[in-house]
């Protein structure tokens, strides 16, 4: 039986992909044979992580983008046509908590930043949605295409301090379920869409919350892991097969699902 999880020469679009958990699959997907399109604002980072992919044999490039502005991911979508000549998977990593959104534990929901809730909402939520219009254009001209949109486990259980984060990321998990109807009844079952939600892995958006400046733990993060079973956080690597199942024939059948890798978080009470 042919690899079900096989994603050689698919050409796979990471928006955030110079970010931690961003870089580490494209990494991932690039030494399985994909051909990886990174986007990201940030220009360094992103040509650095195409010069390892390219270091290890593998297959990148990088376009810078924000994903806020849709005449620019529509200059990427032709640039990467031009290259690539389709799209096979899109991943909306680019994401992620902003300081200022977030309510400290001295202070109330009265003395929300509201201009910094919409900067969040605005990040994770239309950051998602716009290049999931433009580039699932394409998909529904090929007739087929994977999304794999990034909620969080703020979506599915609010967290302290995080509001306007978890506010859209819930609705990431929303989006998720009305875009794999919307696709699917529209331009048939070759289109589909599904969201993960991460629980909690260190990387450079929640640092400052989850450890110290000489590197321990927060009290937050203590908390956080005394509530997961695994009494870890979890590492980037945890993903990608999640990841690959989503953007692969093995999950074929499979539309308008969040995969939650959390190493047990959501599903523990007491
Ligand atoms: N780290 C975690 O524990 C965790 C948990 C749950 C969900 N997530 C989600 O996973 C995704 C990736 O998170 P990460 O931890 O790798 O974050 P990160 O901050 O390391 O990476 C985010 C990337 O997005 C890019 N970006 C930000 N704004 C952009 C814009 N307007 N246009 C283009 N690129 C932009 C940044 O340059 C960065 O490279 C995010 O959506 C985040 O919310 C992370």
């Amino acid at each position: 039986m042919a690899n079900l999880f096989c994603v050689k020469d698919k050409v796979v679009i990471i928006t955030g992909g110079a970010g931690i958990l961003g870089k580490g699959i494209a990494k991932h997907l690039a030494t399985e044979g994909a051909k990886i399109v990174i986007l990201d604002r940030a220009i360094e980072s992103g040509k650095q992580i195409v010069t390892e992919i390219k270091e290890t044999g593998g297959e990148a490039i990088f376009f810078l983008t924000d994903v806020l502005d849709k005449e620019v991911l529509e200059q990427n979508k032709k640039d990467i046509l031009t290259k690539y000549g389709r799209i096979d998977a899109l991943l909306n990593a680019a994401g992620g908590n902003m300081a200022g959104a977030t309510i400290a534990p001295d202070k109330t929901i009265f003395d929300l930043d509201i201009e910094a809730f919409r900067k969040v909402v605005d990040l994770n939520l239309f950051g998602t949605v716009l290049p999931t219009v433009v580039f699932a254009e394409t998909m529904a001209s090929q007739k087929e295409g994977t999304i794999v949109n990034f909620s969080s486990e703020s979506a599915l259980r609010p967290l302290t301090r995080v509001v306007g984060y978890g506010a859209a990321k819930a609705a990431i998990s929303n989006l998720t379920k009305y875009l794999a109807g919307e696709l699917a009844i529209k331009f048939g079952e070759g289109l589909r869409v599904n969201a993960i939600a991460p629980g909690f892995f260190l990387t450079e958006q929640n640092r400052a919350l989850m450890t110290n400046p000489d590197g321990s733990y927060t009290p937050r993060a203590e908390s956080v892991i005394a509530h997961t079973p695994f009494r870890r956080l979890g590492t980037p690597d945890e993903l990608y097969g999640t990841i690959q199942y989503l953007i692969s024939e093995a999950s074929k059948f499979v539309t308008g699902t969040v995969a939650i890798v959390d190493g047990g978080f959501d599903a523990f009470s007491i």
